[in-house]
């Protein structure tokens, strides 16, 4: 907070609420108030209006506040009827419950599905997957949500580390996950990184979300240790030159559609039953 981030993104979900609960502490202890915007989701399988109102009620509790921005982490299953969900997050706003919603991994056709739906409150926002290595949203998503005046929420915007340097997998997560191999392995990219980095003066890290928000997204970095921090608000001031847009823009340009011309991530989910994922939550500890 003292080098100016003001936004911090969590889920209901994320610890089985204890990532809520810690978050909430720790903002009280500083003194945070609502000049810090904070967001969290509610779980793609409450399916309906009451469902995710009472979501919403259990993660204002555990962050011992209100919750700004609320989400719908990931869409509902393909046969479930898309517009009780967001009357769920309208009724959130209306009540006072929230002071915004947006969505979470929602394609292009979903989030002009949700904003048919919107009867009397708009969604703010679409958190998807985007960064240097996944630019699947560029290719029709970026258009839709500018059109709608919604913002775009980039998650794994360091490709879990692969774009701040990082080349070997640590964690489970790292080890897990494609997007961070190829970027951790694709000397392309790797190059282009550490030319900008090195002729601008700047840690990769900030580098690659530069990028980010020089395309209007609001990268939301996460890092367990303190002294990246700074390496991470520096990614929010640093003004990239024509020359190092080009030079990220070409050695990237393969990933407008390694992964998918359409957004793809999280879509599985919509061909599992709400029950199932709301049972597997329950045997991990739910909340
Ligand atoms: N909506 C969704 O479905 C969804 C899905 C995934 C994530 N998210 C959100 O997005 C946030 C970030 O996503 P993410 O954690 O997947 O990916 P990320 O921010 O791209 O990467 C985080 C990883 O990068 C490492 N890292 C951070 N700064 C670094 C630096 N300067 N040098 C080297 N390594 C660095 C971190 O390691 P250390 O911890 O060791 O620093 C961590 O392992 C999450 O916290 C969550 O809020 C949302």
């Amino acid at each position: 907070m003292e080098l100016g981030l003001n936004f911090f993104d969590t889920a209901e979900i994320y610890g089985l609420g204890r990532s809520e609960r810690l978050l909430g502490e720790a903002l009280r202890r500083h003194g945070a108030g609502y000049d810090v915007v904070v967001a969290s989701k509610v779980a793609g399988y409450r399916f309906y209006r009451g469902l995710v109102l009472r979501g919403v009620e259990s993660i204002n509790r555990r962050l011992g506040r209100t919750v700004d921005l609320i989400q719908a982490h990931w869409p509902p299953p393909a046969w479930v009827p898309l517009c009780s969900v967001v009357r769920g997050l309208e009724d959130a706003v209306l009540r006072g419950l929230a002071h915004y919603y947006g969505l979470s991994n929602y394609p292009a056709p979903l989030v002009e599905r949700a904003l048919e739906c919107s009867r009397r409150v708009e969604p703010v926002s679409d958190q998807v997957q985007y960064s240097l290595a996944y630019r699947s949203p560029e290719n029709r998503l970026v258009e839709t949500l500018e059109k709608a005046g919604m913002a775009l929420i980039a998650w794994s915007p360091l490709a879990k580390g692969a774009l701040a340097g990082t080349s070997r997998p640590r964690d489970p997560a790292q080890r897990g996950d494609p997007v961070f191999r190829e970027a951790a392995s694709d000397k392309t990219l790797q190059t282009a990184l550490d030319e900008a980095s090195r002729r601008l003066g700047a840690p990769r890290a900030s580098v690659a979300l530069a990028w980010l928000v020089s395309r209007g997204a609001v990268p939301i970095p996460g890092t367990r240790r303190a002294e990246r921090v700074a390496e991470i608000a520096l990614g929010g001031e640093l003004e990239l030159p024509g020359w190092a847009l080009e030079l990220l823009d070409r050695a990237s340009r393969r990933y407008l559609e390694r992964w998918g011309r359409c957004y793809r991530s999280l879509q599985w989910l919509r061909l599992v039953p709400c029950l199932a994922q709301y049972l597997a939550v329950r045997l991990l500890g739910g909340v």
